[in-house]
């Protein structure tokens, strides 16, 4: 996350989730935001001040009646850049959809102008019922955003419905895109991302495939969503979770991957191509699976359709696309030959034969080349800061 100096009021009312509300404010404290934390009086019941303080490194605060704050609830909802509430309480949705001012949460989120984020979390029959329904009906309509509640366990056992808080890395994605979101370009556009590698079948439970994980796919849906862009991810079988706010389009085969990118295409503003398709294919797969004992294996393949070139042809007329060229050992004047003859607008350009870089590792070093020749060497970061190099580059061009 990228928050230095950003202002977060953090509220906490009291659910059994509020030991979650730690992670937050420690995450937002390490990304560099200047967290302030109000606790609801109940919420200070299940986790003490003093750990919030020692979190974030600011003095935190429950009650209106603290001498030397008596206009604190005035302060932090002028000050804040962004108000969030994690969890948020039946109880305290209630008194914000009324209006009330009874505590110094509930009084900061009254006197408050600016985006507010909630984290709904309770019982699901406090969830369901209709008293609940309606306050946050009536929140969202005032423009406040709600994020989850998931469903799963709760603290009193098992659930299948919607009431548990979401994981604190779902809030902390939420935090970022509405923090981030205001000042960039991407805000609103359409972002395609395609990732991983594709897996052509040898037989019924044999492939043929490629060892890209799709973490630098899954860092620049990422780092798109953080900016505010509607994100759609296609992606190759990995082991990776879906980033939050990202519905993933699964493919299997480089076809499927072309077909889900020409489908999606029509609505993109940006194409980011990360995905490693696989060049070859067996030119006739097996209809059964071949016993060992049949001896040795002779495999002939064909060349699969080059997705990146077929794709960028028919593209829409504003759209900004990005390549990637995974080369090993140089390579850099290959990588300017694909941007030309493919007509993108950078390619991405990294050396698999580097430590550090390519393949299974979080990290990349990278060269970003633009149509218009400009080169970028980038030192050795982390594949979501690398995604974050790539945005701005496209940013600058949208
Ligand atoms: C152990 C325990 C767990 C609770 N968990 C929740 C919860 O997850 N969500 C909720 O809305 N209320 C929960 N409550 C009830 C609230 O604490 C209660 O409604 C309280 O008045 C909330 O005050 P606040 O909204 O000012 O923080 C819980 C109460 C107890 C004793």
């Amino acid at each position: 996350m990228i928050l230095a100096g950003r202002r977060v009021l953090l509220g906490v009312s009291g659910g059994i989730a509020s030991y979650k509300s730690c992670t937050i404010a420690r995450r937002l404290t390490e990304a560099g935001a200047v967290v302030d934390v109000v606790l609801t009086p109940s919420a200070a019941e299940f986790v003490r001040p003093v750990t919030f303080e020692a979190l974030t490194g600011r003095p935190v605060l429950v009650s209106l009646w603290e001498p030397g704050q008596s206009l604190a609830h005035v302060h932090l909802a002028r000050d804040a850049e962004l108000a969030v509430v994690a969890p948020a309480t039946a109880n305290l949705i209630a008194r914000a959809a009324l209006g009330l001012a009874d505590d110094l949460l509930s009084a900061c989120l009254l006197a408050r102008t600016g985006p507010v984020l909630l984290a709904p979390a309770m019982n699901d029959r406090m969830f369901a019922h209709p008293a609940t329904q309606e306050n946050l009906a009536t929140l969202e309509k005032r423009g406040w955003e709600i994020v989850g509640p998931a469903v799963g366990a709760l603290a009193e056992g098992p659930s299948d419905l919607p009431g548990r808080m979401v994981e604190p890395e779902e809030v902390l994605a939420h935090i970022e895109r509405l923090l981030r979101s205001s000042g960039s370009r991407l805000r609103g556009k359409r972002v395609l991302v395609t990732a991983g590698a594709t897996r052509e079948p040898i037989d019924p439970v044999r492939v043929l495939s490629n060892r890209s994980s799709g973490r630098m796919g899954y860092a620049v849906a990422a780092a798109a969503f953080a900016r505010g862009a509607d994100v759609v991810l296609v992606s190759g079988p990995t082991a990776l979770e879906a980033p939050v706010g990202i519905a993933v389009t699964p493919v299997e085969t480089t076809e499927d991957l072309r077909r889900a990118v020409a489908r999606e295409l029509k609505r993109a503003d940006v194409l980011v191509m990360a995905a490693a398709p696989s060049d070859f294919r067996p030119r006739a797969p097996a209809g059964a699976k071949r016993p060992r004992g049949e001896g040795a294996l002779k495999l002939e393949l064909e060349p699969t359709d080059d997705v990146l070139a077929s794709t960028v042809k028919g593209r829409p007329k504003n759209l900004v696309a990005v390549g990637f060229a995974l080369e090993v050992g140089g390579g850099l004047d290959r990588a300017r030959e694909k941007l030309m003859g493919k007509q993108l607008d950078f390619i991405v350009h990294n050396d698999a034969a580097e430590p550090g870089a390519g393949f299974e590792v979080d990290t990349n070093r990278v060269t970003i080349i633009a149509r218009g020749g400009e080169v970028t060497n980038l030192p050795l970061l982390s594949k979501r800061d690398v995604a974050e190099r790539i945005l701005d580059a496209v940013e600058r061009v949208l």
